[in-house]
């Protein structure tokens, strides 16, 4: 799937902040080429009719709204990028935007990926040998891996399917031993957890013939480590220079936030928090289970046995500092809400990605920039003085501030340090 253009697009999107909704709509449709349909979908009338959404889930009583936005100045690989976000927190897309400018000066964002390899499961019990029920799983590949490949032939036909087997072997004081089986499989541009645990449920019976044992279990891993995508940025100490610090000692500073994070959980949790507020937008945005991908990030921060940071950064022989992330990253272009969710479809046009891989790098590198907007902030004025200048915006909206009234009112407030409701009131009384 690409956007509508065939050529490269601009996501520098000049003055994009002054604009009204509307016009940043009219802006985003026609850098990137949307037709009228995708344009009102995004503009959001009805998007999701309530039969549909009665479809999704059970019990539906009704639809709930989200804003979406569109973080610029994005380049990744040499390509430029608009990236559509789903959030309620002020400041996550000014400051993603931001820090891309600040990247795109230095060459932007690089990434990689594996293949889209997801895991499943099958648990193994009643066992008195489980060593030797490995042996037997294993010695089995052949057959359990074209099992699995008749249950899809679709996915086969992609160039996808089941490409090996692990078996990993556990004592347990709960149960005694117990062997588990991994299939891997290539889920092509699927997140894969339809295509993995139907084939887990295929296999299983006879995995219990050929192991002897009883199969419990039959569901993929959320810790999908054979499906990483990674990005890497570098950045000039003139880039990252501010009003009162030198770029030289905002490198300093972020280096010391990431050495705390790298070794104190407590710590880790809200740098990674911040990984989060980059990426989870981008998976709502998208149609994706972003629980899914919360559950592989922290699985995979905690695999060393002490749970640390998503990201890395050094500074290099020649000063420059190199911000990287690598985690695992399973996303679709196809099937669930990515597919049902009219909104979800339009997205992916703006984001004008063709493979699965392509959406979970662009995603990691939204990650690391909006990791590189907190540990700047952090190292150099706090994140209280931005964060509240865009929650000004939303106090003065709270006071009945309307129209251009919004941002003078905000203006005020933040300057003056107190941002509530009251203060909004009285500056709009004045106004
Ligand atoms: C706030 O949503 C996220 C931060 O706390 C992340 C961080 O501290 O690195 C600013």
């Amino acid at each position: 799937m690409t956007n509508g253009t065939t050529s490269q697009i601009s996501s520098r999107l000049e003055n994009v902040r002054d604009l009204r909704p509307e016009e940043r709509l009219d802006l985003v449709a026609k850098t990137v080429g949307l037709d009228d349909a995708d344009r009102a979908t995004l503009a959001g009338h009805d998007v999701l009719p309530l039969s549909l959404a009665n479809g999704m889930i059970e019990n539906v009583i009704g639809k709930f709204e989200l804003p979406l936005a569109v973080a610029s100045n994005f380049t990744i690989n040499g390509k430029d990028y608009l990236i559509p976000m789903v959030v309620e927190e002020p400041s996550v897309v000014a400051a993603a935007s931001y820090m891309a400018k600040i990247a795109r000066n230095c060459g932007g964002f690089h990434t990689s990926s594996d293949r889209p390899i997801m895991r499943a499961q099958i648990q193994v019990v009643g066992l008195n040998d489980p060593h030797g029920a490995k042996q037997r799983l294993l010695a089995a590949e052949a057959e359990l891996r074209q099992m699995c490949n008749a249950r899809d032939e679709v996915l086969v036909a992609l160039g996808g399917g089941c490409i090996g087997i692990e078996v990993h072997v556990f004592e347990t004081s709960a149960v005694g031993p117990m062997a588990v089986l991994h299939i891997l499989v290539d889920v092509r541009d699927a997140m894969g957890a339809n295509a993995v645990n139907s084939m887990a449920e295929t296999i299983a019976p006879r995995v219990a013939e050929i192991s002897g044992g009883h199969t419990r279990l039959r569901i993929l891993s959320n810790l999908a480590d054979r499906r990483l995508a990674r990005a890497y940025v570098t950045l000039t100490p003139d880039a990252l220079t501010t009003k009162t610090m030198q770029g030289d000692d905002v490198i300093d500073g972020m280096i010391e936030a990431y050495a705390l994070a790298q070794i104190d959980p407590y710590r880790a949790a809200t740098h990674n928090k911040g990984v989060m507020n980059g990426i989870d937008p981008v998976v709502v945005a998208t149609g994706n289970d972003w629980r899914a991908i919360e559950a592989g990030a922290h699985a995979w921060a905690a695999r060393s046995g002490r749970y640390t940071s998503l990201t890395t950064w050094e500074r290099g022989v020649d000063g420059t500092l190199t911000g990287t992330i690598e985690m695992p990253m399973a996303l679709g272009l196809v099937g669930g809400a990515t597919k049902t969710h009219p909104a979800a479809q339009a997205v992916l046009r703006v984001l004008g990605v063709s493979s699965a891989q392509e959406l979970a790098e662009v995603t990691v590198a939204v990650g690391l920039a909006q990791n590189m907007a907190a540990l700047r902030a952090l190292a150099t004025e706090g994140i209280q003085k931005g964060h509240m200048a865009l929650h000004a915006r939303n106090i003065a909206i709270l006071a009945g501030a309307t129209g251009s009234q919004i941002e003078a009112v905000a203006k005020v407030i933040a300057e003056q340090g107190h941002v509530s409701v009251q203060a909004a009131k009285d500056v709009l009384a004045k106004l």
